[in-house]
């Protein structure tokens, strides 16, 4: 009997024909999330569930899914949609898909970074209005990116690979780690306190995790401590900056500009955030490159089967569910 496993979004073509090779697989087509009330039927006696950043995996999903529910696979690193303690309670294996998708998302945090600096959206609306231009010396003018200091607020995979590329633009990059982890720097980046960082830094790049710790971290307060003539820049998760406080900020110039991919309510957009000339808006590409979207389909798939063969799945994020994991079958 072939297993049954639900994909909450179809995955790139190569993940989906690996999957569909050894399980009865059943896909969302929509170009949306699938309805929540679709996802709790379609979970219920699933042996896997793929899914995505924008499925929330709480209790209600793991009662719905049953006891035949052996892994949750996410197409993401992010595992902040899933309730963690509540998997490995039950014994469902959590996987993400680290690794593949740092390099893309650490490029795009610096393509936000130049973009936001040098005013790149903003001249390129300029230019679409058609209005008569010519150069001149104080027009549109950006900040210096080259020499100057970047902090990097979580300096975990991507938040070192965004340093090192700072490394090649002669930069001075400080960063914050997390404590007992072992974060020193790695060479790349020197360890200051937040608040150091805040004061001292022309860039802010974020790159923690969403937690409930870390919900807000750039509160009013935090935002205050920056250069005037910083620049705000999250490829994380939205609701680790205060949006009001960051629009307000920017509004009364108090910052340079921001460079935005994720949101606070994703998909909606704080207003103010998109009426601001100075605030440059990606939604939510940090992995979108072909090739990172198809190695994370690998790693979904490579995960699933693992998980669904009674092996160790290469991601496992919550190794403690181990000790209680759910037979397949
Ligand atoms: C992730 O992987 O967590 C990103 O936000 C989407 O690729």
């Amino acid at each position: 009997m072939r297993l049954p496993v639900l994909v909450a979004r179809r995955l790139p073509p190569s993940a989906m024909a690996r999957l569909g090779e050894r399980f009865e697989v059943t896909v969302w087509e929509g170009d949306h999330p699938m309805p929540r009330e679709r996802l709790l039927d379609e979970v219920a006696g699933k042996a896997a569930l793929v899914a995505l950043l924008t499925d929330v995996v709480d209790d209600e999903l793991l009662e719905a899914a049953g006891p035949g529910l052996v892994v949750v696979a996410n197409y993401a690193v992010g595992v902040d949609n899933v309730d963690l303690g509540g998997c490995s309670r039950r014994g469902v294996l959590v996987t993400n898909t680290p690794d593949v998708l740092t390099d893309a998302t650490a490029d795009l945090a610096w393509a936000l970074l130049m973009a936001a600096a040098r005013r790149v959206a903003e001249g390129d609306r300029f230019l679409r209005t058609g209005v008569e231009w010519t150069w001149g010396p104080e027009m549109m003018l950006g900040r210096d990116v080259a020499g100057a200091t970047l902090g990097i607020v979580g300096l975990g995979r991507i938040g070192r690979a965004v340093a090192r590329r700072g490394r090649g633009f002669g930069m001075r990059v400080l960063a914050t780690g997390r404590p007992g982890r072992g974060d020193d720097g790695g060479g790349v980046a020197e360890m200051v306190p937040l608040e150091r960082l805040l004061a001292e830094s022309d860039f802010v790049s974020l790159h923690v995790n969403l937690t409930p710790e870390t919900r807000h971290l750039m509160s009013a307060d935090r935002l205050a401590l920056m250069r005037p003539d910083a620049v705000l820049v999250n490829t994380a998760r939205g609701p680790v900056v205060d949006e009001a406080a960051l629009a307000d900020a920017l509004d009364g110039g108090r910052l340079f500009a921001a460079g935005l991919d994720v949101f606070e309510a994703e998909p909606r957009v704080h207003p103010r955030l998109l009426s601001n000339p100075k605030v440059v808006l990606t939604p939510h590409l940090g992995s979108a490159t072909v090739g990172a979207r198809e190695a994370m389909g690998r790693l979904v798939a490579d995960n699933v089967v693992a998980a669904l063969e009674g092996a160790v799945p290469p991601n496992l994020v919550n190794p403690g569910a181990l000790a209680r994991r759910r037979p397949a079958g």
